[in-house]
């Protein structure tokens, strides 16, 4: 399974000060232009030192990939010229170029770098610079070939490909830590570097013998003693009881489920480590204002992104389709997940401009499909989208990637697609400044769970995320805001939450859970919900474990199947699909809401979900995967449970909605994701920014067409 197939998949205060002069600038130019003209304000304070460029330009922010170091200098001028002409603000610069900046051990070479963001600077075009660490040169690995990472198959990486280091190499992280401050200490106050982004991607693994002593270090530092890890992970089945330290494998393969969980979460600190040891090298040397991230791949299941994403000052993603098309709620239920690492704004760090190189089929986005992904992007709290990648390399192994400029140097037709995107962000720039999404309705995700599920499907037809989104879909189209979150964060600002899938449920979780419903909140569980403990060992109590008392029932036996079983009841007539428990309410105010009809035996005639108030909320259990239609009528009943309300009010199926709050307003981003035009209600009169025509009370908004509006409070 390649990289790509697992892509399903605020900005930080500091540089979001206004100072005075630039306030005054803009008033002024708001006055005479009506609306935030960033590059002009760029333009206007060219040559003033100290606050750095992103504070300079619209909060919405239009970026592009740019590898200066494939091209000569000559040629950057051009490139620069057709990004300012296309309203592109930021350049992303640097990640794969270590042979550039040094081609010798300790003989580094920025200058040429210094001169590209000098030059960008010279176009309004601010720049993220990323640390090269995916992309060793070759005389490092050459002369180190321990820094190499080691495939399952025990053999050693080689170059030509990229991330071909091993991520817990201490030679290597030295090498990390000094490109990285090199690069800190010549840029951490160059005025037009807004950010960093540190190396790119995290993913590959290593499993080498230096890697295998550091996750035993790892579990002797968490389990103490062999006594309590042999405990916890029940290994007198099959002779697995470890006598010492050294005897503990690697987390992969077919082995332990403690093992294997474990090892997911050494590998999460180790990537937190390994980004911790360039943040280090940066952050002394870099203006408070430089913010540092990371471009994750959305659903990922690589590592803990809550663990990895503590560090950063924002998260962002590389937001790719792949083939066919954007697909609004596994797109949008991304960039909710982005959004919840950190519970504040995000960054698009990539996405495609049209298509990729590395899909089953490399299909080109529809016209007028790239910009309706890019206002999703804005719509869910994204801040700035950039495109990977701004030209085409001449050879290497992307050739025939989407660009918005050709091998030839001329923009390719989607940039004139881009260039609207960019006009637009000025346009509602001023509209969306300090603004952010807000949510009553939360989902819980939660990485043990997830590998816990993947470790054990139990049936290969078990799609965990696809269970996720059809719960997201379900609800996101009858509140039109979902936040996607950790299920420790605090929970009381929720009138809904729903797990779909929390297999690992810990007593202290379930104790949390627990008090958001004493407190008044509506919890939905899914099926596989409440099953293990912390260490991925079975719980001793049925489903849903700890929260079996409050539910007043409890799962008897699952059941994966072979085909659909029908079910019916307070959601009406629909099927059990994939995955089905059995249920039983014991209490006597345990409302069973659904039950199987006839199916194998066993489930015949038995609920299927459960449902009890408990304190001030309600907790409701849904024991099996249910067909869209009997999941969009459990979705009503649950949404009217909470008293959970649309943020904005009835619209046609195809449009989606979005919000962002601010200060006396709220912003609407509606997206018409059908390929016909669409009219749509405005439920009170709106400023409409972008211009759509506003016939009565409804704007008219075409096949990918994207209308901004505002909603003074
Ligand atoms: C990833 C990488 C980029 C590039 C693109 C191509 O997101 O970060 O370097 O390879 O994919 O889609």
């Amino acid at each position: 399974m390649s990289e790509r197939d697992f892509r399903l998949c605020p900005q930080a205060k500091a540089f979001k000060r206004f100072p005075s002069v630039y306030t005054l600038l803009a008033v002024v130019a708001i006055l005479f232009y009506g609306v935030l003209p960033a590059r002009m304000l760029a333009g206007a304070t060219r040559g003033q030192d100290s606050t750095g460029a992103l504070e300079r330009h619209n909060p919405l922010l239009l970026g592009a990939a740019w590898y200066p170091e494939q091209w000569p200098e000559s040629r950057w001028e051009e490139d620069l010229r057709l990004m300012e002409a296309a309203h592109i603000t930021f350049a992303r610069v640097g990640e794969f170029a270590w042979s550039r900046m040094e081609p010798e051990e300790g003989k580094y070479d920025l200058d040429w770098l210094e001169r590209a963001i000098a030059k960008a600077a010279q176009h309004h075009v601010a720049i993220v610079l990323g640390t090269p660490t995916p992309a060793p040169p070759a005389w490092l690995t050459q002369a180190y070939p321990d820094t190499l990472r080691v495939g399952l198959d025990g053999r050693r990486a080689v170059h030509g490909n990229r991330q071909q280091f091993s991520f817990t190499s201490p030679r290597y992280r030295q090498f990390c830590h000094k490109i990285a401050d090199q690069m800190a200490k010549r840029f951490g106050h160059n005025r037009n570097v807004i950010g960093w982004q540190i190396d790119n991607e995290y993913a590959e693994v290593s499993y080498d013998d230096y890697t295998k002593e550091q996750f035993q270090q790892w579990l002797k530092a968490k389990y103490k003693t062999l006594d309590n890890l042999n405990a916890h992970w029940t290994t007198a089945y099959w002779s697995q009881t470890y006598f010492d330290w050294s005897q503990i494998p690697l987390g992969e393969g077919y082995n332990n489920p403690a093992l294997r969980l474990e090892w997911k979460r050494f590998v999460s600190d180790t990537w937190a480590s390994y980004q911790q040891n360039q943040i280090d090298a940066i952050r002394p040397h870099a203006d408070q204002r430089q913010f540092i991230t990371t471009n994750f791949m959305g659903f990922f299941e690589g590592f803990d992104h809550y663990v990895v994403a503590k560090a950063l000052d924002l998260t962002s993603w590389d937001d790719y389709v792949g083939s066919g098309h954007a697909d609004p709620d596994a797109n949008g239920v991304t960039h909710d997940l982005t959004r919840g690492f950190k519970r504040q704004n995000f960054w698009v760090m990539e996405t495609q401009p049209g298509a990729v190189n590395w899909a089953d089929v490399n299909n080109f986005l529809d016209r007028g499909e790239v910009r309706a992904m890019a206002w999703q992007a804005i719509g869910h709290g994204a801040e700035a989208v950039e495109y990977w990648q701004w030209r085409s390399a001449l050879n290497g192994q992307e050739q025939y990637h989407g660009t918005l400029v050709g091998a030839d140097g001329t923009p390719v037709p989607l940039y004139e697609e881009v260039a609207q995107i960019g006009a637009e962000f000025v346009k509602a720039g001023d509209a969306l400044r300090d603004t952010s999404p807000k949510s009553e309705v939360a989902m819980l995700y939660d990485y043990d769970s997830r590998w816990a599920i993947d470790f054990q499907q139990h049936t290969e037809k078990y799609d965990q995320l696809g269970l996720l989104r059809q719960y997201y879909r379900a609800i996101r189209m009858r509140a039109q805001s979902v936040d996607i979150v950790n299920p420790y964060v605090r929970l009381d600002g929720y009138k809904l939450v729903l797990a779909p899938d929390l297999n690992l449920l810990p007593q202290p979780l379930a104790q949390h859970l627990l008090a958001y419903v004493r407190n008044g909140g509506q919890l939905v569980l899914g099926p596989r919900s409440g099953m293990k403990d912390e260490y991925n060992a079975l719980l001793t109590q049925r489903q849903p474990g700890y929260l079996v008392d409050a539910l007043g029932g409890r799962v008897e036996q699952f059941y994966a199947l072979e085909k659909d079983f029908p079910v019916s009841g307070k959601w009406g007539a629909g099927t059990a699909t994939i995955w089905a428990e059995q249920m039983e309410a014991s209490a006597p105010d345990a409302e069973v809401l659904l039950k199987y009809g006839e199916a194998n035996g066993w489930l015949d005639g038995q609920a299927a979900a459960i449902s009890r108030a408990v304190g001030k909320g309600r907790i409701t259990y849904i024991g099996a995967i249910l067909d869209d239609k009997t999941m969009s009528s459990a979705a009503d009943w649950i949404v009217e449970q909470s008293g959970t309300t649309p943020i904005f009010g009835a619209v046609p199926d195809g449009i989606e909605v979005s919000r962002r709050e601010g200060v006396g307003k709220q912003v609407f981003v509606l997206i018409n994701f059908k390929r016909e035009t669409q009219q749509v209600t405005l439920p009170r009169a709106m400023d409409v920014v972008l211009g759509s025509a506003v016939l009565r009370n409804r704007v008219e908004i075409p096949a990918y067409g994207v209308e901004v509006l505002v909603d003074k409070k």
